[in-house]
């Protein structure tokens, strides 16, 4: 492919279409904090069926991905270089979304630093505001203390389900190194309770 899959939008402060994004109208999963890509393009190339933004906040990753996508020749992956939870609470219209990944997310152990981690009560009511009916938001993280808050402030609610079974081949570039470590892994994929 000869263009960028890093979509710029026009207005940073409007929802984005997202037919205006990949060009049809398949269910739009998204990669918050894609990282290098490894989970974006294997989703991508297993579920054509399916379109994937992969949002991540450093450039130099992002040009990284989008050359790979490039390279794979993908038509349905895009990259979006925008603050997570900022993205979600602007830039994405009412049950528009049919899954988030949030895999690995940073995750901030000081106490003082807390208030950083993309998991908070806003952000959540945000992932529910934005999922389609049966929608599900898969979180994986190795980080104990982050995956009971991730559960604490789910709760309520999300109902926790057993987490989606995926092949060694859509491991994330972060899972490859815990795993390789012989680190616990904390993974759930929640589904938004009807209210
Ligand atoms: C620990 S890495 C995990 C990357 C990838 N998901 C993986 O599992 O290999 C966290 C990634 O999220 C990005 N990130 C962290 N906080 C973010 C935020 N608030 N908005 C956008 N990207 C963020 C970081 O730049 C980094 O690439």
């Amino acid at each position: 492919l000869n263009e960028s899959a890093i979509y710029k939008p026009t207005d940073w402060l409007a929802p984005l279409d997202w037919r205006e994004v990949f060009g049809n109208d398949r269910p739009v999963e998204i990669d918050l904090g894609c990282g290098k890509g490894g989970f974006l393009l294997w989703s991508a190339d297993a579920r054509p069926d399916h379109n994937f933004l992969g949002v991540e906040r450093q450039l130099v990753r992002l040009h990284k991905v989008d050359k790979k996508i490039r390279r794979a020749g993908l038509t349905n992956a895009r990259l979006l270089r925008v603050e997570a939870s900022y993205f979600v609470g602007k830039l994405v219209t009412d049950h528009s979304v049919a899954a988030y990944h949030i895999l690995f997310p940073d995750p901030w152990p000081k106490r003082r630093h807390a208030k950083h981690r993309l998991f908070q009560a806003a952000f959540v009511d945000e992932l529910r505001r934005t999922l389609t009916p049966g929608g599900a938001v898969n979180v994986a993280t190795d980080d104990a203390d982050y995956f009971a808050h991730i559960q604490k402030v789910m709760a309520g609610k999300f109902a926790e389900n057993a987490p989606e079974i995926l092949p060694a081949e859509a491991m994330t570039e972060f899972e490859k190194i815990f795993v390789a470590a012989g680190k616990t892994i904390g993974r759930a994929r929640f589904i938004g309770n009807k209210s």
